[in-house]
């Protein structure tokens, strides 16, 4: 498992503070509400700042979030009320006796997985965490847009009152392995000091074909329910960056 996600975390939600938490969030409860009506209780890997998890306890769902950041669970920690707890942890090696009817993997977690052992562990622990019937939602890059389009130099310029942040993130690919590592230069302006500091993170992202995931589901005991590109549900395409699939533990 990596560990990025750590000097990062603390611009996290600055740079993604255009995301529509709450759109994605009623999105997912749709699913949820369609595909497993009386669902009560999630788990979310790879929770972060917290942000789904606050809105999924705030509709009456009872909600843990794990998380392997240590930074990334201190901003979200103080979202915890008694329907929502946070747990430092991965999706490969959480463990606990409680069984949950949902297991969520939002904004692109599951691609965070780039071998096939730590993908093997984490389909087997997420199994092993949901009760029969339970739903393994979770979103990631998919292979035929990522190969058609191939990733690009970006760069993204965000600021609020205390802080200029420009993000420039530069891809490699490796063709044989389905991965890219995004490199990450994260220059920051504090305003009010007028100082600039630079901080430096690779993230390895895996991108995944259908039948690939559909061949781990079956192997580690789930059923498709449905897939389709992420919160638009259209049919995936070579337009399609982020599809999300719906598994059902059989
Ligand atoms: C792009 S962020 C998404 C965070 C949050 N779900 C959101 O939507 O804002 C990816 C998250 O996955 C977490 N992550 C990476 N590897 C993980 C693993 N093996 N198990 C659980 N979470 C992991 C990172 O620490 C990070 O918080």
């Amino acid at each position: 498992m990596q560990e990025v996600f750590n000097v990062y975390s603390s611009y996290y939600d600055l740079i993604y503070k255009d995301k529509d938490y709450n759109r994605e969030a009623d999105y997912v409860i749709e699913l949820i509400t369609k595909y497993h009506k009386n669902a009560i209780d999630i788990i979310e890997f790879g929770s972060g700042t917290g942000k789904h998890a606050e809105l999924f306890s705030l509709k009456g769902f009872n909600v843990v979030g794990v998380e392997p950041s240590a930074e990334m669970i201190k901003i979200a920690t103080p979202k915890t009320n008694t329907s929502l707890s946070f747990v430092q942890s991965s999706i490969e090696s959480y463990n606990n006796t409680k069984d949950f009817d949902v297991a969520l993997a939002l904004f692109h977690v599951i691609s965070y997985l780039t071998t096939n052992e730590d993908l093997e562990k984490a389909f087997t622990n997420v199994c092993k965490r949901l009760k029969k019937d339970g739903l393994f939602i979770f979103d990631v890059w998919y292979s035929p847009a990522v190969l058609t389009q191939l990733p690009e130099k970006r760069t993204k310029t965000i600021e609020n009152d205390l802080i200029k942040v420009i993000r420039n993130a530069e891809p490699t690919i490796h063709w044989n392995t389905n991965i890219i590592d995004v490199a990450y230069k994260i220059e920051v302006l504090n305003k009010l000091e007028q100082k600039i500091s630079h901080l430096y993170e690779t993230h390895k992202m895996r991108h995944f074909s259908i039948p690939e995931l559909l061949l781990l589901a079956k192997v580690y005991g789930f059923e498709l329910v449905t897939t389709h590109e992420f919160l638009t549900k259209k049919i995936p395409g070579a337009d399609t960056w982020g599809i999300c699939m719906v598994l059902q533990k059989k």
